[in-house]
């Protein structure tokens, strides 16, 4: 039995020469070392094998089993590092790894973020409605009389049953006082559509910030510490902020507002930068009219709104020549803003 041992040994040494891949390899290891293998039924000649013979024939069984197992595992080895060496053809190891890309915000997050923190100071919490709206969210509740410019087919996406595409982000003024009782501060940011013609200053969809805050006694002079200190907040300390009136059917009086700037190598000069106003009574007298209640009695509250279009401030902050750069997701123009 020994020398049948012997013989296996030596087969499988020959064997394991032409194992060149895991099949074959595989095919080795059930021929020799399976349950139905040369070295297992060798084995079960142990029956056989007279008391005194057993311990040496014995040994030899495991010697062999443990060098075919060996054999195994080499073999084994070989063929994943060949396998390595294959996948890593023409990859020159010794190059410096790739810098992983810094993730950043895109400039509108990072304005509507400078904006919302600057007025989250002054009190004011986030509110949300929703994109699709009704005529009336957007514009009868907002004092807005139907042959106004804003409700032309050509100035607004319409659909089939009546329902639009908000024009500006008041619509979730409304909507807030609907639900809320008064004292309100709200901001909303979100996007509003238009049917404008995209060129380099408009797009047909853009983000919107409006804010919101009603209550007993809030003044103009509300209005205009609570803007000079968003718009000084964002610009700088000293930046000039002037009221000019201005016409909103949902505010009285109403106004835009300019701030100085220096944009890079020109002159200093004033830009209109958001709408704002007193909101309008008619207003509060539709909201209370919706509501069933009198919370919002225009003899009893009062409070301002304005808005303002991320994008412009976005294009006025970092001097985007081209709004349309805000949407095109170029990595190359993006890419400027990661460590901002
Ligand atoms: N909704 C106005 C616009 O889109 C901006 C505005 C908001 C004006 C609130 C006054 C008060 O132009």
């Amino acid at each position: 039995m020994i020398a049948q041992l012997d013989a296996i040994h030596q087969d499988a040494q020959a064997a394991i020469e032409d194992a060149c891949d895991e099949a074959a390899l595989e095919e080795f290891r059930i021929r020799f070392l399976g349950k139905k293998g040369a070295l297992t039924q060798a084995a079960s000649g142990m029956r056989d094998v007279s008391k005194e013979d057993k311990p040496a024939v014995g040994q030899k069984l495991n010697e062999v089993r443990q060098a075919l197992t060996r054999f195994v595992e080499a073999r084994s080895a070989q063929l994943l590092a060949l396998k390595d060496a294959e996948a890593a053809k023409g990859i020159d190891v010794t190059l410096p790894g790739r810098r992983p890309q810094q993730a950043a915000f895109h400039p509108l997050t990072q304005v509507m973020h400078r904006g919302i923190s600057a007025l989250r100071q002054m009190g004011f919490t986030l509110a949300a409605g929703p994109e699709v709206e009704t005529e009336f969210h957007c514009f009868d509740a907002l004092n807005t009389p139907e042959d106004h410019p804003a409700r032309n087919e050509k100035d607004t996406f319409y659909f089939a049953d009546g329902h639009l595409l908000r024009t500006h982000t008041s619509s979730v003024q409304v909507r807030t006082m609907e639900t809320t009782k008064p004292p309100v501060r709200i901001i909303a940011p979100g996007s509003a559509y238009r049917r404008d013609e995209i060129d380099s200053t408009h797009l047909s969809v853009f983000s919107q910030m409006e804010g919101l805050y009603v209550a007993e006694d809030v003044s103009l002079g509300d209005l205009k510490g609570t803007l000079e200190r968003l718009f000084r907040a964002i610009f700088g300390p000293k930046t000039p902020v002037r009221f000019r009136p201005h016409f909103f059917p949902f505010t009285e009086p109403s106004f835009e507002i300019d701030i100085k700037l220096q944009p890079k190598g020109q002159d200093p000069r004033w830009i209109e930068i958001a709408g704002c106003g007193m909101v309008d009574p008619n207003v509060f007298r539709q909201i209370c009219e919706s509501r069933g209640d009198d919370v919002y009695d225009p003899d009893k509250v009062t409070g301002f709104a304005f808005g303002l279009g991320l994008e412009r401030l976005a294009m006025i902050m970092w001097g985007i020549p081209d709004i349309r750069l805000l949407i095109e997701n170029d990595q190359r123009f993006l890419r400027q803003f990661a460590s901002a």
